[in-house]
């Protein structure tokens, strides 16, 4: 009698669960499928792929409907669990609506930044270049997202490095006003500026 009972209850707990499950189910899937690539929350855990936890969702929104309009390179990755494919692709699937809701969902989570060892000589000669030609638009080193622009302190070393070679290479568009400032950096000023972004944990 108990038994029965209880499977009643376990019956109607269920149907409980069904109904409430669409409601919820395309966002969750979404950022499921979203984080494994980009890690739990959107910390990652792979240094060829950038964490995205925390960033303004204006700038989350402006980024994907740039990878939409094949506005700046993707590379393919292949999860442990999953396809291969890229952020072109992916981006070409989300409606503006998915896009919205992404991006305030990365906005919510917290931004952890990477333990990466690094040179402290370098990331201070880092530090400097970072105050005279970047905090303007990258403010508090880079870690502030009302800059609407990405996060780059504590970002993955290996992520930061290929796009430093892709903007370089103006491979992959950035604004005006920076281009003017990043065209002139030398190899050895890039160097110093990842290494103080990285060292920033
Ligand atoms: C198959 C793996 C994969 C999946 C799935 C994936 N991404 Fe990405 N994403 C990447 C890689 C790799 C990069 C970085 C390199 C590049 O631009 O090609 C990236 C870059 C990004 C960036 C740029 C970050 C920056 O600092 O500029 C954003 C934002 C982003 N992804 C959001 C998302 C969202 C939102 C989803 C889910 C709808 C998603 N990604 C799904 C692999 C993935
Ligand atoms: C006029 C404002 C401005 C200045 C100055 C500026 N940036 Fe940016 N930067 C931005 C914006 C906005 C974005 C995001 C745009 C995008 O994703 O294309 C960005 C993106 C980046 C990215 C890509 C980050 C990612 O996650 O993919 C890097 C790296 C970067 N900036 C480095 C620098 C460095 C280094 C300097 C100084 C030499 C600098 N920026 C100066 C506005 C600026």
């Amino acid at each position: 009698m108990k038994k029965s009972k209880l499977g009643v209850a376990g019956l109607l707990l269920g149907g409980a669960l069904l109904l409430a499950l669409p409601l919820s189910s395309t966002a969750g899937k979404l950022t499921e499928k979203c984080d494994s690539c980009h890690g739990k929350n959107g910390n990652s855990t792979d240094e060829k792929v950038p964490t995205i936890a925390g960033f303004s969702a204006a700038t989350l929104e402006e980024i994907l409907h740039d990878y939409q309009e094949e506005e700046r390179p993707a590379e393919r990755y292949k999860p442990k669990n999953g396809d291969e494919t890229d952020m072109i692709e992916i981006a070409k699937k989300l409606s503006d609506d998915q896009i919205k809701e992404v991006a305030k969902h990365y906005s919510k989570q917290k931004f952890i930044p990477h333990k990466q060892s690094f040179d402290a000589k370098l990331a201070k000669k880092g530090a400097k270049i970072h105050d005279h030609k970047c905090e303007k638009c990258h403010s508090d080193g880079g870690s502030n997202p009302e800059d609407d622009a990405a996060l780059l302190a504590g970002q993955w070393r290996g992520y930061l490095e290929h796009q430093f070679q892709l903007i370089k290479a103006h491979k992959r568009e950035v604004p005006k006003k920076m281009w003017k400032k990043f065209k002139k950096l030398k190899d050895k000023q890039m160097k110093a500026l990842i290494e103080f972004y990285v060292s920033q944990q």
